[in-house]
């Protein structure tokens, strides 16, 4: 289904200086990674996530834990970035002054050739150490016995941030930095509910950025912005991009 882009949208983006764009997991949709909070196919409708995704569900069951985040990763890793991962990294291409802030830990922006993205979560493929914290980059499957930390012997687990636990520090605050001076936000793939990301847009709105948001359904942020692109991002990035940029 096509959607009318409006003119204004397309003008002020052919103008804008600095441009940011946040993204949840609807941007991987197409790609066929399941999204969170969705009725039927969401994770947290068929998991729990305080079995799965706490500290404390992983100092309860490792195992239980690693083997769920192998099943993901696996999902990940067969996955291919989508046409609206592409049209993002096109964009790149065009604005010197993109940044690109996702709650996604699947690395698809940076495999569709997005430069410098700003994982706000993680990354689903790295491991770290649950003690030391030092980040292990050659991830062995879990087996018998659980991964261990080459420096202190604690146990391994997948570098993505956990319910009850802080974002990294610099990725946040150089998130808000750069959303503080942009002249146009996109929210894409969202339900924009899960904070400190869902504080983003707001931050635009109150300098003044016109906000756009692409989501096949209205979210709690919907009501407050300038242009509500109703469609998933496969289709409605894809065109945005061609009807402000035609090749
Ligand atoms: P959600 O699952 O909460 O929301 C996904 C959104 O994407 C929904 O609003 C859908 O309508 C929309 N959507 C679905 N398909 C789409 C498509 N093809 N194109 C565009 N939009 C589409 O996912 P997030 O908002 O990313 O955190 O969730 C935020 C965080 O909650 C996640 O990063 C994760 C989760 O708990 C952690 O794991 C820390």
């Amino acid at each position: 289904m096509e959607i009318e882009l409006p003119g204004e949208l397309v003008k002020a983006l052919r103008l804008a200086r600095n441009v940011v764009v946040l993204t949840g997991a609807g941007t991987s949709a197409e790609s066929g990674v399941p999204t969170f909070r969705e009725a039927q196919t969401g994770l947290w409708s068929q998991y729990d996530p305080q079995q799965l995704a706490t500290p404390r569900a992983f100092q309860r069951d490792p195992r239980l834990v690693w083997e769920w985040y192998a099943w993901r990763r696996s999902l990940v890793s067969e996955a291919e970035p989508n046409a609206g991962h592409l049209a993002l990294a096109r964009l790149a291409g065009l604005f010197p002054n993109l940044d690109l802030i996702t709650q996604n830990v699947d690395g698809l922006h940076q495999r569709a050739g997005s430069p410098c993205v700003m994982e706000l979560h993680g990354n689903i493929m790295r491991t770290k150490c649950f003690d030391c914290g030092v980040i292990i980059d050659d991830y062995r499957d879990p087996k018998q016995p659980l991964p261990r930390c080459t420096v202190c012997h604690g146990l391994l687990r997948p570098d993505v941030v956990w319910f009850g636990e802080s974002l990294p520090y610099e990725v946040l605050s150089n998130a808000f930095a750069v959303t503080r001076a942009c002249d146009i936000f996109f929210s894409i793939g969202t339900s924009s509910v899960v904070q400190p990301a869902a504080s983003l847009p707001f931050e635009a709105l109150k300098r003044g950025a016109l906000t756009v948001e692409i989501n096949p359904v209205r979210t709690p942020l919907s009501p407050y912005i300038t242009y509500v692109l109703s469609g998933t991002s496969g289709a409605v990035l894809p065109d945005l991009v061609q009807a402000t940029w035609p090749t």
